[in-house]
């Protein structure tokens, strides 16, 4: 599923930055209907909370028929994808009850960061030890952040009148930007849109202004400049900027509506700080509409059919 794509994407970013091993993103409902060149030599790895998405056991069956190894990321202890692949990981986030994943996908990214670190770790040894030591703190720092509930909730308050949301990101954070859209979509019913923030200017941009509120992640590390630099866009065409930001930021304060600061960490482990605002965006939007944040319309937590 979409937030299963998103957690790959920065796995595919880690790998190939610390490992220099080529990585493909797919969607397993794509993937089974395509010719992909895949072989012995590949691992095909499948990401699922529930262990049981109908594309995704597909999608590991036509790995198999190749020869090629499979290995499940899931959450479901003895669910299908589980028994079906020839290795795995658990992630043991305990049980999921609402339908949107939260913690299932910070799980999944932390599994990719770790798996990442762990195939690069002979290649590049220092630097994978200093991320693996700085992904220990991440517990703490995300807790700091759950401390600006009361500051995120009164920003909600403001935009739930709002029909549409824009969401920006670049690097490690552009899948951030698609899961914090596809987190409101889901559980508000608000349209949102995640996007590279590069190529706002290729169409997005036409969307807007002082009616449209956008997500912009605008973390210290990676693209910062550049990301500023769609900040200003934004800002001269009126639009209603919220900015996620590393703690201390001056640049964006200037220029954005609202910002929300997140702790310094290492590019590779920020998203697993930057996703958490956007939940809690999403989760006191949802509230505020009166929607069931746990059972959104529509949706269900196993997508057993096609
Ligand atoms: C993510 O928020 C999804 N909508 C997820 O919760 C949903 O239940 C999904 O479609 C199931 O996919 P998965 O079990 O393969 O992760």
């Amino acid at each position: 599923c979409g937030t299963s794509w998103h957690a790959g994407l920065i796995g595919k970013y880690l790998i190939e930055e610390y490992a220099g091993i080529p990585v493909h993103v797919e969607y397993a409902s794509e993937f089974r209907y395509r010719k992909p060149i895949i072989d012995s030599n590949t691992v095909v790895v499948g990401i699922s909370q529930s262990g049981e998405t109908a594309d995704t056991l597909a999608a590991i069956e036509k790995a198999k028929n190749v020869g090629a190894l499979t290995l499940g990321i899931v959450n479901v202890v003895g669910s299908s994808i589980a028994r079906e692949t020839d290795c795995g990981i658990y992630m043991h986030a305990g049980p999921e009850i609402g339908v949107a994943s939260t913690k299932a996908f910070t799980s999944q990214v932390s599994i990719m960061i770790l798996m990442g670190l762990f195939i690069a770790q002979n290649k590049n040894k220092k630097k994978c030890y200093q991320i693996a030591t700085q992904l220990k703190e991440v517990p703490k720092l995300i807790n700091k952040i759950l401390t600006l509930d009361d500051e995120i909730y009164e920003i909600s308050k403001k935009f739930t009148e709002v029909n549409n949301f824009l969401y920006l990101g670049r690097g490690y954070q552009f899948p951030v930007a698609l899961e914090g859209a596809l987190k409101l979509k889901e559980i508000s019913y608000i349209h949102a849109e995640g996007y590279p923030a590069a190529e706002m200017k290729h169409g997005p941009i036409a969307l807007i202004d002082e009616n449209m509120p956008i997500i912009v992640i605008a973390t210290k590390k990676g693209h910062y400049e550049k990301v500023v630099s769609n900040i200003q866009e934004i800002k001269s065409r009126k639009g209603k900027i919220i900015g996620i930001v590393t703690e201390g930021d001056k640049q964006v304060k200037e220029l954005a509506d609202h910002v929300i600061e997140v702790p310094e960490a290492p590019e590779a482990l920020s998203p697993l700080l930057t996703t958490i605002p956007l939940q809690l965006l999403s989760y006191h939007i949802a509230v505020l509409l009166g929607k069931n944040v746990d059972q959104p319309r529509n949706l269900a937590k196993s997508v057993t059919v096609e």
